[in-house]
């Protein structure tokens, strides 16, 4: 199992290309399932969940090629990569596959949408919360599907002649649920009104996809959105929008040690409100053509109060990250997380690196310290891990991150982007 090796090194300088988005790529992917002709999707980061939902995907028929490089691509310029699902071959997605990402229950929509019947098991991801799937049944059956629970698996049935129209009001947002409602209502039959829908940018670029692949949704980046269904959607090229999870973490990074870096092809309408936040901590952003600048010289950590929520709101997915450069900030600062409980266990962690945390309910008062000291410590969920590394860059002496896999699973190049701008971070390799 790998882990990595994290030396406080001063300030980070230079430039840091953003990838492809982890949570754009794996929807797009299952969009593949749709059509039979084929999706070509570029920028794709290379991911551990990427290659995982691959897997997955053939499984159910979608075969995929890896495209040629083209002239100026370097190693961290996203792929080319074409799936195509001529046909489904199997609707039943099994435990062992489901199991290890969330995102991959997700194939329950287009399954049932293009052939009628899904059989996908109850999912497993990251353990963050108990991340029910009420939302996903209540949608789909709003498009007609018989659903039922059986032996951990959900059984899903088209009615005879396929998914209808229909209207549905999400109760509470829900990113995956708004997912796959779009990719099935895509290929029902009438209109479909999809209101409280996710507006995160992920859902956006799966939005602004299937209209590519003939899909007719209006009302893209609103609450309120209304989809034209179509008998079949057809082949399309599509761009990956960039990682707006990754461009505030390494933004966080920045402001953690002092620096200057540009972050490259980052999109700051992506996250407007953290670096808005991050503004209130004394990091200077500059936002341009290129991408994103994150600048601080010398002065302290400024403290800050966040709360998490759906876009455009402070995303969950940074909420560690933020947290961990305010454990160096000088004054108390406040972070609540709304969107899912048991989403602190960064906390004991950071706290081993000689953080002061407190936990009351879904808040936790942060008080800053003058100094962090390394430590072993354990990754314990993709972007809690980041938390880890954040802390590290400053602290004294050696940390060292356990289970790096979860990294893996999100991050593209990690300890090579660090290192590229002066971070004394390595991985090692270990047995078992
Ligand atoms: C996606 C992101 C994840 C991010 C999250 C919130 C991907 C691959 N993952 O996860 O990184 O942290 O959005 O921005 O894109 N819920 C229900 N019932 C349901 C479905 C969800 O109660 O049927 C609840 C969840 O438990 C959670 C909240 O709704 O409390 C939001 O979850 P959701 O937006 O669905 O998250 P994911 O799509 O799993």
């Amino acid at each position: 199992m790998d882990k990595l090796i994290i030396r406080g090194n001063g300030t980070l300088n230079g430039e840091i290309p953003i990838s492809g988005a982890k949570n754009a790529a794996l929807p797009l992917m299952i969009a593949s399932l749709l059509s039979a002709e084929p999706l070509t999707l570029e920028n794709m980061p290379r991911l551990a969940d990427v290659e995982a939902l691959k897997s997955i995907l053939s499984n159910h028929g979608v075969d995929y090629r890896v495209m040629g490089k083209k002239a100026g691509d370097t190693a961290t310029t996203g792929r080319r990569i074409e799936f195509q699902a001529a046909e489904i071959v199997d609707t039943h997605a099994p435990y062992d596959l489901v199991r290890k990402m969330r995102a991959s229950f997700w194939v329950i929509g287009p399954l049932l949408a293009r052939a009628g019947e899904a059989r996908v098991s109850l999912p497993g991801g990251c353990a963050i919360g108990t991340r029910p799937i009420d939302l996903f049944i209540e949608s789909l059956q709003a498009l007609g599907a018989e659903i039922e629970i059986d032996a951990g698996y959900v059984n899903a049935t088209a009615p005879s002649g396929g998914l209808k129209g229909g209207h549905y009001k999400f109760p509470k947002v829900s990113v995956g649920a708004t997912h796959v409602m779009l990719m099935a209502a895509s290929l029902a039959d009438g209109t479909t009104i999809i209101e409280n829908a996710a507006r995160e940018p992920e859902v956006t670029d799966l939005a602004e996809c299937l209209n590519a692949m003939g899909a007719k949704i209006s009302g893209l980046g609103t609450t309120t959105l209304t989809i034209e269904g179509v008998t079949s959607l057809h082949g399309a090229t599509h761009r990956v929008l960039p990682d707006r999870i990754e461009t505030g973490t390494f933004a966080a990074c920045v402001a953690m040690t002092g620096g200057d870096v540009l972050l490259k092809n980052a999109r700051a309408n992506l996250l407007q409100e953290a670096l808005d936040v991050l503004a209130q901590t004394g990091t200077e952003i500059e936002s341009g053509n290129e991408g994103i600048r994150i600048r601080r010289n010398g002065g302290d950590i400024l403290p800050i109060d966040f709360s998490t929520d759906p876009f455009p709101g402070f995303p969950t997915d940074l909420q560690a990250q933020f947290m961990a450069l305010v454990t160096r900030a000088n004054g108390v600062s406040h972070v609540t997380e709304t969107i899912f409980e048991n989403r602190f266990m960064h906390v004991q962690e950071l706290a081993r690196l000689g953080a002061n945390i407190s936990i009351s309910g879904q808040t936790a008062t942060v008080t800053g310290v003058e100094r962090l000291s390394g430590a072993p410590v354990m990754a314990t969920d993709l972007r809690a891990s980041m938390s880890l590394v954040i802390a590290g860059l400053v602290a004294d002496g050696e940390t060292e991150v356990n289970r790096v896999y979860h990294l893996d699973r999100g991050f593209e190049l990690l300890e090579d982007k660090l290192s590229a701008v002066g971070a004394d971070i390595h991985r090692v390799s270990t047995e078992g």
